[in-house]
């Protein structure tokens, strides 16, 4: 580049820069892994939140010697409102996520010996509430341009022994329910909704937990309404919601569900009141929050989509994530072969957190442990375990999605958008020296 032209390139960033502020100059720093400047600095949102405002509910709790959910009124209030915000007939506040799942699936009839068709792009708790049912979690394929499940591999994984089908929205991305309703409806299989991380999230005009026959969310600490640990099965079926109420109850009779007026199997899974109090303070964040999380994933979106080997994550149409990670797509290619790990590091070191959290975790063990164990070599035929195990070689989209993903936390949506804008401005900076970084 001679004088001339550099003044020109000068002024053309200048000009640019006036409008996007410093874009080619940042990219032109060096890279904070190689040892220059992080290009964000000052941290993100920490999670979880609380407020002063929310003491004196917890205290009157506290105070109020009831704290059992069968002893205070803020279980049921709970209930009430959640189904009430989501739109769902009914629902019934329990002790966890994983446990919601375990309800659903129970009140569905899923049993010892049933198979239980699910998306392995998840979390491992997925995949535990169907074993714990005595169940095998059989997987449908990923698609890797949206991360959940492909409704097209659907039917070929039915078997005499399918019972449901356990669609996963996850980071709150909704899977395409139009496609995979119809199949269930047709062969007569249940639709147990995962929306552990998709609180609020919309699929065409109807939010997620109300889409199949139950739906089970996740209040853990990570989660954008916390109580530490906690969880809801919602249902637009009062009777099946009874049913939930007293399996996770020590099953004691409840409302239609009378049984034979004596017990009928159950658990306990119940939530405390005090879990109740501080879900309850913390509706109005939620929904404030969840609209800036949206507004600001658009903007993410549309940012990092013009990187070339950056691509925002499909979503199905008139849909509205929650966005519990905001995921994207990423292509070594045009990175110069810097793998997508080492980008990851690259990023982080420019102080934007970021991760790729799900392996091929099929291949982890804990299958391996449940197929071999003598519970489940009683249940299945031994031609049918091997089947099941080869059939994680046929997982091509998922394993496209685990290798090519990567996300930023919630916490990072709630961000000033210049503070958003650091996060393209980074990734061109690594794009800029990709080359030296690859080697590195
Ligand atoms: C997709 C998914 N399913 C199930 C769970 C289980 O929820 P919990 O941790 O509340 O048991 C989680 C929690 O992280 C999750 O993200």
């Amino acid at each position: 580049m001679n004088r001339r032209t550099f003044l020109q390139a000068v002024a053309a960033t200048a000009a640019f820069g006036a409008a996007r502020p410093n874009i080619s100059l940042a990219a032109d720093a060096k890279p904070a892994l190689l040892g220059g400047k992080p290009v964000h600095t000052g941290g993100w949102v920490s999670w979880p939140q609380w407020r002063p405002e929310w003491e004196a509910k917890i205290m009157e709790v506290y105070r109020s010697r009831k704290w059992f959910r069968l002893s205070g009124p803020n279980v049921p209030e709970f209930e009430e409102a959640w189904a009430k915000m989501i739109g769902a007939k009914k629902a019934l506040a329990c002790a966890s996520g994983t446990t919601s799942l375990i309800i659903g699936l129970n009140v569905m009839d899923v049993d010892a010996g049933d198979e239980v068709i699910t998306s392995p792009y998840t979390f491992i708790a997925t995949y535990n509430a169907i074993l714990n049912r005595k169940a095998l979690p059989v997987f449908a394929d990923t698609n890797p341009e949206t991360l959940t499940m492909c409704p097209k591999s659907l039917e070929s994984r039915i078997t005499e022994r399918t019972k449901a089908i356990m669609p996963v929205h996850i980071y709150g991305m909704p899977c395409d329910m139009d496609a995979i309703n119809p199949i269930a409806k047709k062969h007569k299989l249940a639709v147990v909704e995962d929306a552990c991380q998709a609180w609020l999230a919309e699929y065409k005009g109807r939010k997620c937990g109300t889409l199949g026959d139950v739906g089970g969310f996740s209040f853990q600490e990570s989660k954008h309404i916390p109580s530490g640990e906690g969880g809801v099965v919602t249902s637009m079926s009062e009777e099946l919601i009874d049913k939930c109420n007293s399996y996770h109850n020590c099953g004691r009779a409840c409302g239609t569900n009378k049984g034979t007026g004596s017990f009928t199997r159950g658990d306990n899974y119940r939530m405390t009141q005090f879990q109740a109090a501080l879900l309850l303070q913390q509706f109005d964040k939620l929904k404030k929050e969840t609209a800036i999380r949206q507004g600001n994933a658009d903007h993410l979106r549309a940012n990092l989509g013009k990187i070339p080997g950056i691509k925002p994550v499909r979503l199905p149409e008139n849909s509205k994530p929650s966005w519990h990670l905001c995921a994207f797509l990423y292509d070594a290619e045009q990175f110069n072969g810097l793998s997508r790990n080492n980008f990851l590091k690259a990023l982080s070191a420019e102080g934007v957190p970021c991760s790729s959290p799900y392996r091929e975790q099929y291949y982890d063990g804990l299958l391996d442990e449940a197929i071999n164990s003598r519970g489940y070599k009683r249940l299945w035929p031994a031609e049918r375990l091997k089947a099941y195990r080869d059939s994680f070689q046929e997982l091509k989209g998922n394993k496209q999605a685990c290798e090519t993903m990567f996300a930023f936390g919630q916490n990072m949506l709630l961000a000033d958008r210049k503070d958003l804008d650091q996060i393209g401005e980074a990734i061109r900076k690594i794009q800029k020296h990709s080359a030296e970084l690859a080697k590195a």
